[in-house]
């Protein structure tokens, strides 16, 4: 079980840029390119499965507010599962009230719901959802559920994080993170989500279990501002990313080994850009072989 505490108001709020305009922080928010490929890669995945998007149910793990008004502007029927009450309430509104009466919205777990919805949806889509397991077992429990909550032919769009296979040494990476802040290779965006995901790799990740304890990252930062090793502007760019549970971090080859084992047909995407597009990349998963092949 993920532990929805952690996604309290302070967290879901330092990721909101302006919130009358209802812009969030790229990186931990899909940009609009990012969500421009969401629909990408779901319509395209749709057409080749002879599925029109107002025909197509889709449902969006989380209440990623970009991902929701695309969809509704391209017609799709919309279903977004979230078992947080701040974060429906916060974000149930960042659509227009025409797409608002045409969405569902579920307050329950991503497990527990994909697990008794039948074999009816077409895709679910979710932005960084995996991270949010605190453990392997329980992530592959949501990705056979929503394996089996699939049509046949259905898909799972993510935008997943991993651990790339050159940081296995596991280097303590901020020192050059803030380097490459100060002489402008990294703009805040893309400084302040490595620093947070890699920037401590060799004291708050834990490689037997790939668990990275943000509790202890976020402790790091919070010394090294009060010790002046990060300026305030600095700071502040950490701080739109704050989360204070676990977070599932994968090397590469084993995320996508995790998500075949469990029936998928995996595509892989890495855009162009920007920092994060290293270990921040797209997963295609469809749903082309009859059965999960987890033993649960
Ligand atoms: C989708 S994730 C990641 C944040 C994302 N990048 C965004 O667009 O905001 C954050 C959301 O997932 C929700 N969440 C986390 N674990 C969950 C679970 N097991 N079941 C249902 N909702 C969950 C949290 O309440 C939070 O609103």
């Amino acid at each position: 079980m993920t532990d929805e505490a952690h996604w309290d108001i302070r967290a879901l709020q330092a990721r909101i840029a302006d919130g009358p305009q209802r812009i969030r922080y790229p990186a931990g928010s899909p940009d609009n390119l990012e969500t421009e490929k969401y629909i990408e890669y779901l319509g395209r995945h749709l057409h080749n499965a002879g599925k029109n998007p107002a025909d197509a149910d889709v449902v969006v793990l989380g209440m990623t507010p970009e991902i929701r008004l695309a969809l509704h502007e391209f017609g799709y029927g919309v279903t977004c599962v979230d078992n947080s009450d701040q974060a429906i309430e916060l974000f149930r509104d960042w659509i227009p009230p025409a797409y608002r009466q045409r969405e569902t919205i579920k307050r329950s777990d991503w497990t527990a719901y994909a697990s008794t919805a039948g074999k009816s949806i077409d895709a679910f889509l979710g932005d960084g959802v995996l991270a949010n397991f605190p453990d392997v077992g329980s992530c592959r429990d949501l990705l056979c559920a929503l394996f089996q909550a699939l049509t046949p032919g259905g898909v799972c769009i993510f935008r997943l994080t991993s651990l790339p296979s050159r940081y296995i040494e596991l280097p303590s990476l901020s020192h050059e993170y803030i380097r490459q802040f100060r002489n402008n290779d990294l703009d805040p965006y893309e400084f302040g989500f490595a620093i947070r995901k890699f920037g401590f790799l060799d004291r708050a990740y834990d490689a037997k279990n790939f668990i990275l304890n943000n509790q202890l990252v976020f402790e790091l930062l919070r010394e090294m501002h009060m010790n002046s090793k990060l300026s305030e502007e600095e700071y502040a760019a950490t701080q739109r990313y704050q989360f204070y549970g676990p977070n599932l971090l994968m090397p590469r080859d084993k995320l996508k080994t995790l998500i075949a084992e469990c029936g998928f047909q995996v595509e892989t995407h890495r855009l162009n850009g920007r920092h994060w597009y290293d270990y921040y990349s797209f997963y295609v998963c469809s749903k082309r072989s009859p059965a999960c092949t987890v033993d649960r």
